[in-house]
């Protein structure tokens, strides 16, 4: 191989706050997606792939420009040729709907739909807040009823109770519809302008622009001033109110135990009606799992025809993070078998027997040395040992010298060896499988 020149190049490094997934950790992930596909087919949801860039505008529009996501958050760029401006997706609902707008998604009924991806915020980052973090989202475009605001939140359950995943709670709001909300949002400022000189930077800044954002303080000087004030629930006018009753019911009927937070606001712009969020106590600060809501506005907002839709999205590090901290372990996918390889010379056979035995659906790691040279039969059988397998395929010189190879077993009934032609190599397959 060639040689590098002495000189040393830089190392380097992943951008901060996005971090590889190795090998160790990503068998945790395909178990957790391997998990969500099960129960994204028995609610009969489908899967949507949107593009990671989307125009900077789908997110001004969509989100919300008042949001945190919006202001301060956002990795924006121009495309160097048009000068399109155009963002990494922070979030993937606007992505979706812009998507269902494009292609006349649900013109002949509603779809339900959900993706899995990253999505890219420009936070500070701590443990279980990144600046490229995964969500899995649902999103079920064109259904009016609040059936299906209770069905997203079942799904969420569900998805939890299969992963194992305890000590979770829902928190539900209902944000009522524009009207209510404009009303809320006037007896707001009323409000906090008496308080004008308790208000943090912040509070004043939103005052004005996003008032109802002022209830989702972090900052504990202004707990009691958030407290006593007038909350949206006082807001919401009969039907608003019965349609709020229909979902928690149908939670409650189901076995779902959910708690009503009339501060919980959520940070976009576009929801309405039913908001909710699952917590976890157990991650710190970061201990909302999922959040979602009603989006009825969005797909007009956007330019489309007015399609009411509902959705949610989890933060796939956080419910990873809290599966480990209790107690969870995934075990790393192991092969069936190793193949020894003593000389170099055997590797076209080896390759080939191997071919057959991947087609039967058996999974083999091959031997192969860091050099070009081949490694002695005991490190070989080190390595073997080390792998997990549970058989070795001993492709000795002699042997294919004579049609055969040896499959030795490593685990149960150890060291027993069996001699097998390399044409029939498929009926130890088969045997394989039928012990599986
Ligand atoms: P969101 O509340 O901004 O909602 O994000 C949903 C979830 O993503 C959070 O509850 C959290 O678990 C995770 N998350 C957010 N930011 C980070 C981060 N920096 N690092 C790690 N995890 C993070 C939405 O994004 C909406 N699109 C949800 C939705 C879908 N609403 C309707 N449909």
């Amino acid at each position: 191989m060639e040689k590098l020149s002495p000189q040393k190049a830089e190392k380097l490094v992943a951008v901060k706050g996005m971090n590889d997934i190795l090998p160790d950790e990503s068998a945790r992930w395909e178990a957790l997606e391997q998990t969500v596909r099960g129960v994204m087919r028995r609610f009969a949801f489908e899967n949507i792939r949107t593009p990671v860039v989307e125009q900077t505008s789908l997110f001004v529009r969509g989100t919300g420009q008042t949001t945190d996501i919006v202001m301060k958050e956002m990795y924006s760029f121009e495309d160097r040729l048009n000068g399109e401006a155009l963002t990494l997706r922070p979030e993937n609902t606007p992505g979706v709907v812009r998507a269902a707008i494009e292609h006349n998604l649900t013109y002949d009924g509603g779809k339900r739909l959900y993706y899995m991806g990253p999505m890219f915020r420009h936070e500070r980052p701590q443990r279980g807040r990144y600046r490229q973090f995964y969500q899995l989202g649902v999103e079920a475009l064109g259904f009016e009823g609040p059936e299906v605001d209770a069905e997203i939140i079942l799904l969420a359950h569900a998805l939890f109770k299969e992963l194992g995943l305890k000590n979770v709670r829902v928190e539900l709001n209902s944000l009522g519809v524009t009207g209510e909300r404009a009303a809320h949002r006037t007896a707001l400022i009323q409000y906090f302008e008496q308080f004008m000189d308790l208000l943090d930077d912040d509070a004043k800044k939103r005052l004005y622009t996003n008032p109802l954002r002022i209830l989702d303080t972090k900052n504990p000087a202004l707990k009691e001033v958030v407290h006593n004030a007038p909350m949206l629930t006082a807001f919401l006018g009969p039907e608003s109110l019965a349609r709020f009753e229909s979902v928690k019911s149908a939670l409650t009927a189901c076995g779902v135990p959910w708690t009503i937070n009339p501060l919980l606001v959520r940070g976009l712009d576009y929801y309405s009606h039913t908001v909710f969020e699952f917590y976890t106590d157990e991650l710190g600060a970061q201990g909302a799992l999922i959040g979602g809501g009603r989006y009825d506005g969005l797909f007009e907002l956007l330019g489309g025809k007015s399609t009411p839709a509902v959705g949610w999205g989890l933060g796939m590090e956080r419910v990873l993070e809290l599966l480990k901290s209790q107690g969870q372990v995934a075990s790393k996918p192991v092969p069936d078998a190793y193949a020894i390889v003593p000389d170099a010379s055997a590797l076209t056979t080896v390759l080939h027997c191997l071919q057959q035995l991947r087609e039967q659906g058996v999974s083999v790691q091959m031997h192969a040395s860091a050099n070009a040279g081949t490694a002695s039969m005991k490190s070989q059988f080190k390595k073997a040992d080390a792998s997990g397998a549970r058989y070795a395929l001993i492709f000795g010189v002699d042997e294919i010298a004579s049609g055969q190879l040896t499959v030795k077993s490593l685990r149960d009934g150890i060291g027993a060896q069996t001699v097998y032609p390399l044409n029939a190599i498929s009926q130890w397959a088969l045997k394989l499988q039928s012990v599986a």
